[in-house]
């Protein structure tokens, strides 16, 4: 199942600290950005690889994307102030239906196995997402006080690629524009439009690179998959 992918770039890495882009700093001495970008290069089924940027990063994704020999297409689009108007700016240059997945160009290892089954799932479903079953204990928390300990069997923490039918994702942009809803993640736009979103079980290791421990735990899972 070919599919398009949206990656989201623009952001500037507030958490992780490092005065850059967090896309930027290396593992095992390649860039994240590129470490993601490979996933999908290499991917026959990814048809196009649209990439949000911030302006000020442009040049410098452009110069590694040739010098680490990215084949595939890659086009670019500025980001906006957050994550989903960054996305929005890339959706709206896609013209033709079929699949888009987005997916956080900070979340380096999501496999091949699940790009599959998520778009599998998505011709069927029409939107899928990939996430984990919680493993802690989760609580509600209000002014520093339990309110409610949350039943865990039903909670699930989601990570990206979330795959969509592209008429659908227009459309749940376009309402969320409309309502001036921002969302913390695609598939809540989606719900928005009351369209069901099927859960696909990932892996616990396609972190999204964050915090500067993020770093340790991402060094270890390459290390991990190098052996
Ligand atoms: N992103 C984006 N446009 C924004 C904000 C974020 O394209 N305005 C991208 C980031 O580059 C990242 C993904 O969305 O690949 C997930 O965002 P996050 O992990 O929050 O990254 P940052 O926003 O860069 O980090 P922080 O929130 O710590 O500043
Ligand atoms: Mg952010």
């Amino acid at each position: 199942m070919t599919y398009k992918v949206i990656l989201p770039a623009a952001g500037s890495g507030k958490r992780m600290g490092a005065g850059k882009n967090k896309l930027l700093l290396e593992l095992e001495g390649v860039p994240i950005l590129i470490h993601t970008l490979k996933v999908f290069a290499d991917d026959e089924d990814c048809e196009t690889i649209i990439l949000a940027v911030n302006p000020q990063d442009e040049k410098e994704f452009t110069d590694l994307i040739n010098k680490h020999h990215i084949e595939k297409s890659v086009s670019m689009v500025p980001g906006g102030s957050e994550r989903q108007h960054s996305i929005y700016n890339a959706l709206k240059t896609i013209k033709t239906d079929g699949i888009i997945l987005v997916h956080d160009a900070a979340r380096p290892f999501i496999k091949k196995e699940h790009i599959l089954r998520l778009t599998g799932v998505t011709e069927e479903a029409g939107a899928a997402i990939i996430g984990v079953p919680a493993k802690d204990t989760m609580k509600k928390v209000m002014g520093g006080t339990v309110t409610e300990t949350v039943e865990r069997s039903s909670l699930w923490a989601v990570h990206t690629p979330q795959a969509f039918r592209i008429s659908l994702l227009h459309e749940a942009y376009e309402k969320a524009e409309i309502d001036s809803f921002l969302g913390t993640d695609d598939a809540s736009l989606v719900e928005r439009l009351g369209h069901p979103v099927a859960m696909v079980e990932g892996d616990y290791d396609n972190i999204k690179i964050t915090t500067p421990e993020d770093l340790f735990f991402a060094e270890a899972i390459l290390k991990k998959r190098n052996i």
